[in-house]
């Protein structure tokens, strides 16, 4: 398996950071090509607990070295904090197994007014952005102005783009009300990012292929989901870069022939954060019981934001669209346990669009709010999953779920998680 992608199938928050854990473990390399610390990934290992925003979750595993890719836009600030707090707990970041791209963006305060100041001005039609400045980068990626992880290397250049930054953004905040920020103190709290970063910046792209002619196995670690993609989410409730297959290789610079494993990462249910349509919303107390109380670490509470999850059934239109963008060769679906005990489980099979049926979703907005989900119903279970590790523990309702759902999508659902830890898992096969 020279690459496999780890793909978020539904709106984020699927779970991948614990499938990029487990397969980290047979994983030279594990790398995120897209985003920044909006992402939030969860891996608990024995007792504890560790929340990942930018470092890939392959770096509990000693053996692989990680690599945030080209793709990316990266505070460096909040990264080092991140940084600081793995090494105070024993994990290794040292130069030689955590590298960043030298073509990755970076966040300035700046972008985050920014992102708060278009949040507010746009009121009730607001995205729902994590406010970590995410798409102010990457429009001045795009704009071609912004400020690239490699300048770090010459601290005083860096310092003096992030004080023109930050004094260009400046006119914009004051002309949209919010108050201006200090360019020369933060481009001086900068330089002392930018020293201790400069040693982990390389040509990525470039230790990626060299590390695959080698034979090293690379795993590629995604962030957010489908429906947050730029293109192929539901525009614009979306995030600004691309989550799905296609943007790993851009993200980190390697041809498509060396993908041989593309894993969709979906829950058995629907969650959603942030603003825009989840069809199969569940308002009432089964929502809720979806979401769980708060208490646990899993229950459904954004990781970077806290904000609650909106939850809902499962819809295999989203998933066959997520399977057939980024040609999912397998299916990982997590959280089965949350289901027990739910007397009658429904999947939406189909949309209903002007009387006509869909098992596709429609790509604009006023189509989508007219779309109606069609479901087909499934008994549940009582049994507590937590404790099974084989298929044929499993209660046949469950397997009959499973299997509907890859059927609907028509992937192969291959391992189901039935609780947060490394090993509360099942591998499936064809006999299920
Ligand atoms: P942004 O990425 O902060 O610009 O937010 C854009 C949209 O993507 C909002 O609806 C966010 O809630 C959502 N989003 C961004 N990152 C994540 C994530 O890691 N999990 C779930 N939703 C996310």
């Amino acid at each position: 398996m020279p690459v496999t992608l780890i793909i978020g199938a539904q709106w984020g928050d699927e779970g991948k950071g614990r499938v990029a854990d487990l397969l980290g473990a047979d994983a030279d390399v594990v790398a995120r090509y897209a985003g920044g610390d909006n992402a939030g990934h969860t891996i608990a290992v024995g007792d504890e607990v560790f929340k990942l925003h930018l470092v890939p979750s392959g770096i509990l595993h000693e053996s692989a070295s990680c690599v945030l890719g080209n793709g990316m836009v990266i505070n460096p600030v909040n990264l080092l904090a991140e940084m600081d707090q793995l090494c105070s707990r024993g994990v290794d970041l040292s130069p030689e197994r955590f590298l960043i791209s030298s073509r990755a963006h970076i966040i300035t305060p700046a972008h985050v007014a920014l992102d708060r100041a278009s949040e507010r001005a746009l009121g009730d039609e607001a995205i729902g952005t994590t406010l970590r400045g995410i798409g102010p980068s990457y429009l001045d990626k795009t704009g071609r102005r912004g400020i690239r992880a490699g300048l770090m290397q010459d601290a005083e250049t860096f310092a003096d783009a992030v004080h023109d930054a930050i004094e260009r953004a400046n006119e914009a905040l004051i002309n949209a009300g919010e108050s201006p920020l200090d360019a020369r103190a933060t481009a001086l709290k900068w330089i002392d990012a930018a020293m201790r970063l400069a040693p982990y910046i390389q040509d990525t792209s470039q230790y990626i292929n060299r590390r695959l002619r080698d034979g090293a196995r690379v795993v590629c670690e995604g962030a957010q989901g489908t429906m947050l993609d730029l293109d192929h989410g539901d525009y614009p409730f979306v995030t600004s870069s691309s989550p799905v297959a296609g943007g790993a290789l851009v993200g980190l610079g390697f041809g498509p022939l060396h993908v041989d494993r593309i894993v969709g990462v979906t829950k058995c249910f629907s969650t959603r954060v942030g603003s825009g349509p989840l069809l199969t919303e569940l308002d009432g107390a089964l929502g809720q019981r979806l979401r769980g109380s708060g208490e646990n670490f899993w229950d459904e509470f954004g990781t970077t934001t806290g904000r609650s999850r909106r939850c809902g059934w499962m819809d295999a239109v989203i998933l066959r669209h997520a399977a057939q963008v980024s040609g999912f060769t397998e299916l990982f679906l997590t959280k089965l346990d949350i289901l027990s005990g739910i007397e009658t489980l429904k999947i939406a099979g189909a949309w209903e669009l002007d009387g006509v049926q869909h098992e596709l979703p429609p790509a604009n907005q006023q189509d989508l709010k007219r779309a109606k989900p069609v479901y087909e119903s499934m008994p549940g279970w009582k049994a507590d999953l937590s404790g099974m590790r084989h298929q044929d523990d499993l209660p046949q309702a469950a397997r009959d779920y499973v299997r509907r759902i890859g059927e609907l999508c028509d992937t192969a659902v291959r391992t189901v998680g039935v609780g947060p830890e490394r090993e509360q898992q099942i591998t499936l096969d064809d006999a299920l």
